[in-house]
């Protein structure tokens, strides 16, 4: 391929996440993404496979049965020239680190809120992970044709809590039973928002100039002076636009609207294709690598096992960074330096997967796995070849894992291991406790059903899980004067991590603070050498 074609193919690549909390909309507003793009036809598919998986082991067998997994993976679609990538973070009882390390695989980031609860707790862990990255961000605040918080306390809000400048690409005109619609700051148009249209179909919304003495009409008085006066704040009082720090991830372009309606999401598409970054040059060891580089390079940023119990099925999902891949092609796994084929790789689609011929920078490929891949492994055309290392998230949650048949210890032991290589979860090991009642330490809860049920489906033992009420890890340095501190006091268990380094599990940020000033050791927020 010539080297033209290949920068005109990635150039048209918009990789992304969307970033939420539970409830936020962001399964409705995939869905409707989905409908503009001519991927789904009817709304509807997306929630109903959402309200399918609602519960842990029916979501599970689900997948099996399907013999994929659509959560936390992506979704690829063409639109009006674009070849957009969707990656799926799953939140609520799915949250999990795969959430966090499915962002290391996006080029920017859309972050829904929804417009009554303003910014909230998933959300705010979601967007410092991305701002560590320093991706661009797009905010769509969501469901105005309910009540909402007033627009200029959300946008207040975004800049307060995040720390991020919010500039409002379109502005509501009323909202819940008074909504109106949105007016385009760019363009001076005015989408009317009519309740109801647009919910099944993707119609775009009627618009026309604000000067427009019929829209003047449709919005009434004292909207139209409302939305005068607050235009006038934003233009004088406002941040300005600017695509530099837009693609920096120092400015929020802010979008209002209803997904659920269809409504804001067209103009919001538009803005996003114009502004969102196609694929960007990665940091490697070997310098800066662009996308357009004529090899073939990606990493690992999750695995997803358990396709199929019986030949233990796994899957990892590379996020290509570099070149082109061809069905077929030889790549090398940069860890181990041997050659592997990637012959069948998939690309998934809804409940499909399909064999993909071709994929460029910017895309998702699944990969079959015998076991040999881990997360954050790099395969690519040029031996050594290393991109920055996987961000470190540490556990929230606690529990003591132990097997209820000892018969088992084996199967048990390897399970365990497996499953932290896998990147599911974190070991730990209590210093006067053996390998056969390990801490497992995870950011989401959910990773406790998953870990009991792979380890009953793929290595037969049952396990007992006793929650510890500690809801945070800390590294010390093995100063015996600090350990034996630490062992003695009532508000810590002194563990140690995979590599044998010391941690102390605690209670919570206060306690933490409350022990390392007065017994004045420093607490790492992780390993020293990872
Ligand atoms: P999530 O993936 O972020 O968890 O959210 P999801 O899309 O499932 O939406 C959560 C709820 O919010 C759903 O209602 C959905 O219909 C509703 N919703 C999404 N966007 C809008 C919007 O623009 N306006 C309004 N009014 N509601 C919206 P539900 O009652 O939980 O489900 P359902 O019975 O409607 O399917």
């Amino acid at each position: 391929m010539s080297q033209v074609n290949l920068i005109s193919a990635i150039s048209t690549r918009k990789t992304f996440a969307i970033i939420s909390h539970p409830d936020a909309g962001k399964t409705t507003l995939t869905e409707k993404l989905l409908l503009f793009g001519g991927a789904i036809h009817e709304a509807g598919s997306v929630k109903a496979r959402k309200a399918e998986r609602y519960a842990t082991s029916d979501w599970m067998e689900l997948e099996r049965q399907r013999g994929i997994s659509i959560t936390s993976s992506a979704l690829q679609f063409k639109y009006q020239g674009y070849v957009i990538n969707i990656l799926d973070t799953p939140g609520h009882q799915d949250f999990s680190e795969d959430t966090y390390r499915t962002l290391t695989a996006a080029d920017s980031a859309v972050m829904l809120i929804d417009a009554a609860k303003g910014i909230e707790a998933q959300t705010k862990k979601l967007f410092y992970v991305c701002r560590q990255r320093g991706i661009p961000i797009f905010t769509f605040v969501n469901k105005f044709d309910r009540e909402a918080k007033d627009p200029l306390d959300l946008m207040d809000e975004v800049e307060k809590i995040l720390g991020i400048e919010a500039y409002a690409m379109n502005w509501p005109i009323g909202m819940g039973q008074d909504f109106k619609g949105i007016y385009d700051r760019q363009s001076g148009m005015v989408e009317r928002f009519i309740s109801g249209i647009g919910k099944k179909s993707s119609t775009p919304p009627v618009s026309g100039n604000l000067s427009d003495p019929n829209v003047q009409e449709g919005i009434g008085q004292e909207l139209l002076k409302q939305l005068h006066d607050e235009i006038d704040l934003l233009d004088l009082a406002g941040n300005a636009f600017s695509q530099e720090r837009v693609d920096r991830g120092e400015v929020t372009p802010v979008f209002f609207g209803s997904a659920l309606n269809n409504f804001g999401v067209p103009n919001f598409l538009q803005s996003f294709l114009k502004l969102a970054p196609a694929p960007q040059p990665r940091s490697t060891n070997m310098g800066i690598l662009a996308p357009e580089t004529n090899s073939f390079s990606g990493f690992i940023f999750k695995i997803q096992a358990n396709m199929n119990a019986q030949h233990r099925d796994r899957i990892a999902f590379v996020r290509i960074c570099s070149g082109r891949y061809e069905r077929g092609m030889n790549v090398i796994h940069t860890r181990s330096h041997r050659r592997l084929r990637l012959a069948q790789p998939q690309q998934l689609f809804a409940q499909e997967r399909t064999i993909l011929d071709e994929a460029y920078a910017g895309d998702i490929i699944g990969v079959h796995d015998s076991g040999l891949l881990r997360i954050g492994d790099v395969l690519t055309e040029k031996d050594g070849l290393q991109f920055e290392t996987m961000p470190f998230f540490s556990p929230e949650n606690f529990a003591r894992i132990s097997i209820a048949n000892a018969l088992k210890r084996k199967q048990f032991i390897k399970g365990i291991q497996e499953l932290q290589e896998e990147g599911a979860i974190h070991v730990f090991r209590d210093l006067h406790v053996g390998v056969e009642a390990p801490i497992i330490g995870v950011v989401g809860q959910l990773q406790f059903e998953v870990l009991e049920y792979r380890l009953r489906e793929e290595y037969g033992v049952k396990v007992e899980i006793q929650h510890l009420p500690y809801e945070i890890v800390r590294w010390v340095d093995k100063v015996e004067r600090n350990i034996k501190l630490l062992t003695e006091s009532s508000m810590s268990t002194v563990v140690l991590d995979k590599d044998e380094n010391y941690a102390v599990l605690l209670l919570d940020e206060w306690k933490a603070k409350w022990l390392s000033d007065r017994y004045e050791i420093e607490f790492l927020n992780q390993p020293k050498e990872l």
